[in-house]
Formats: structure tokens, sequence, C-alpha cells
């Protein structure tokens, strides 16, 4: 949840800052428009003030979320002129701020109502290419064991199914099944080249858990997944639109509710011998300081019965998004290896973990 006071004179400024942070350090070098759009809605006090009916962060991803879903799901209005996502390659290129202002004055009850109903859990699949070779390292050093998932924060569950997918690291470096309805990139970058498993290891069981699973066979809740992706990234776009037509043939298990809840229960959820892998991405950034710790504790305690691997890609107090690997045991943490850094989309990462 975000702090109150948002709607006041020095909430709205602190908004705006949060705008400008959001424009300089996150879309302005991939996302074009969003990048106008966010520096003009620092400057505008109407957007900042819907902007601030948001119940839960990071609110630019929540507020542009808002109007690109309703562009999508077929709202007639010349914003729509602006969005490569909803208009093709023929997209209008001058000044798009008088058009969302217009937009949000027209459906602001639509987008105070998303505002507050929905969250930011965007499932971004390819950050399976920066897991895969920490799966491959737990696969190593459980040899002839099968992996046991557990997702934290899974979302849509498309996470779970990463041994569907093929993945492609450039140099000749390809693993997983040849006729994979969906095909992974990932640029390793750096001196090290990432220990890819030369071939997928086995998984036994998955299970995703989350506050709000995606329901796969709601369209509504799919198109605010869709809408989750910024309006240039057709190469995302077409990669969800890969993974969820797998998925939806699928439907891997996602439990709802907290994870600090489930997991307890989850953990027994496999057979004895499988290897049990509990993993997130860009999920405990959500979680209070006291959770993430409760998370630590649940997975030392839950180690006494048998090992535990937790991989995680996470952005909390690093500077760039890192893979990590921690081995529980015993009811304690036995190591713990910072593994790879990445970008947030995983469309590269830099090896700093063992070969
Ligand atoms: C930004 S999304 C990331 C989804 C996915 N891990 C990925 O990388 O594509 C964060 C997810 O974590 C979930 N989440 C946040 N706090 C949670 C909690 N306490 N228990 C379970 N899920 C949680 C949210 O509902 C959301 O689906």
């Amino acid at each position: 949840m975000i702090p109150d006071g948002l709607s006041s004179r020095n909430g709205l400024d602190r908004l705006a800052l949060w705008f400008e942070n959001f424009a300089s350090h996150e879309v302005n070098s991939t996302s074009p428009l969003y990048g106008r759009l966010t520096h003009g809605v620092a400057q505008h006090e109407d957007l900042l003030e819907l902007a601030s009916h948001a119940t839960r962060e990071p609110i630019p991803n929540m507020l542009f979320g808002a109007v690109h879903y309703l562009l999508l799901k077929g709202a007639a209005h010349p914003l729509a002129a602006y969005y490569p996502s909803v208009s093709g390659a023929d997209t209008r290129t001058d000044d798009p701020l008088p058009a969302l202002r217009d937009f949000c004055r027209q459906y602001r009850a639509e987008i105070i109502h998303l505002l507050q109903t929905r969250r930011v859990q965007t499932n971004e699949v390819n950050r399976c290419a920066v897991l895969l070779p920490a799966f491959g390292l737990v696969a190593r050093q459980e040899p002839g064991r099968k992996l046991a998932l557990i997702e934290i924060g899974a979302s849509a569950g498309l996470n779970l199914l990463w041994d569907y997918y093929r993945y492609d690291y450039g140099a000749g470096r390809k693993v997983g099944p040849a006729d994979a309805a969906l095909a992974l990139t990932n640029e390793p970058r750096g001196a090290q080249f990432p220990p890819i498993p030369a071939a997928l290891p086995i998984v036994c069981d998955r299970l995703g858990l989350d506050l709000n699973p995606v329901d796969l066979r709601d369209e509504d809740a799919v198109l605010w997944l869709r809408a989750l992706i910024w309006p240039e990234h057709a190469q995302r776009a077409d990669r969800l639109q890969q993974a969820l037509a797998i998925a939806q043939a699928y439907l891997p298990e996602v439990r709802s509710g907290d994870a600090l809840d489930l997991l307890p229960d989850a953990l027994n959820h496999s057979d004895e011998d499988c290897a049990v892998c509990v993993y997130h991405s860009f999920v405990i950034n959500q979680f209070s300081e006291e959770a993430r710790q409760r998370l630590t504790d649940l997975l030392a305690e839950g180690s006494q019965q048998r090992p535990i691997y937790r991989l995680s890609i996470e952005w909390m107090h690093s500077p760039r998004p890192q893979l990590e690997l921690r081995t529980y045991r015993g009811g304690a943490e036995v190591d713990h290896a910072i593994l790879a850094a990445c970008d947030g989309h995983a469309t590269w990462m830099e090896w700093l973990g063992p070969a």
C-alpha cells in the first residue's frame, strides 16, 4: 500500500518527483512515449491528483497501465494514435500530453476504479532465461534428483513453465525443446559466460503462490497483464502472448494468498526425493522488512526436513537486479552466492558466480 496523504500539496510534489525519477531511471531509454508522458504528468496537477488515487505502488506503472488497458480494450479517443501497441507503426509523434489530459478527464471514473482494484503484476517470462543457469547449478549439486518448483509471487504462473521454453544465449548456445512454442533470448555480457546446462533440468512438481493469481481464463485479467507492457515493447508483448497460450493449455497451479501463510504447506507439496527450489523475481520489494525476514526464517525452518534452494532475481539494495542462490540446510542458511547482474526485463545478464 502507498503512504497516506498523496493528494495533499506536499503529497503531489512527492508524486511529481516519483514520476520524474520513473522517467529518468526506467522509461526514457526504452519507451519514448512514456518518457514524454511521464514528464508531462509530473508537471500537471490534474494528472498527479488522478494518480494519487492509486492504492498500490508503483504509481507511475499503475496510472499508465490503467490508461493503456482502456485503450487496448477499445476506448475510442485520439490518444490511441500515439500508442504503437494500439495503432501499429503509424503513430503520431507530436506532443501526446493534451490528448492524455483529455483522455484522463473523459475516463476519470474508469481509471480510478482500475487504480484502486488492480496491481502491478507484470509476468516477465524472459526472466526464466536468467533463472535457468541457477536451476542448472542446483541440478548439478543434486545429481539424479528432479526439481520441485515453488514460485513466490507467480502472478499468472508463466515462469513456472520454464522447462517448456527454448533458450538462445547467442554463440550457438541453445537449450530446451527444439519445437518449443516460445523461444527466449538473453545476451550474456562480461568476462564469464554463464554455465548454461547442456539439457534442461527435469521438473517433478510445480506450484505458484500469489496474493492475487492472474486467472488465465479471465480475458480482462489477461488484458491487464498485457497493458502493463509498455507500448513500444512489441517483442515482450509477443512473448507474453506465446507464453499465455502455453500456460492456458497447462494451467499451472497458483494458490491464492500471502506466500508467508502458504509456504509451510507448499514446502511439503512434493515427493521426498525432489530437490526443493523456492524462487521469486521482482516480488520482495512488495514485502515489508518484517515479511522479508519472516520469509528467510520460514525457509530456514523448512530446511530442517530437507535442503531448500532459494533462487531470486530482485532489485532491492543493488545498483542492478541480481540473480542470487541461497542454500538452507539443517535449519540455517549455509550458502549464499550472487550469481549474476541483469536488466529488469532480463534481455542481458553478466555472470558473476561460479562457472
Ligand atoms: C511484479 S510481479 C512479478 C511476477 C513474476 N514473479 C515475474 O517476475 O514476472 C509481483 C507479484 O508478487 C505478488 N506478491 C506480492 N506480495 C506477495 C505476497 N506477500 N505473497 C504472495 N504474492 C505476493 C503480486 O501479487 C505479483 O503478482
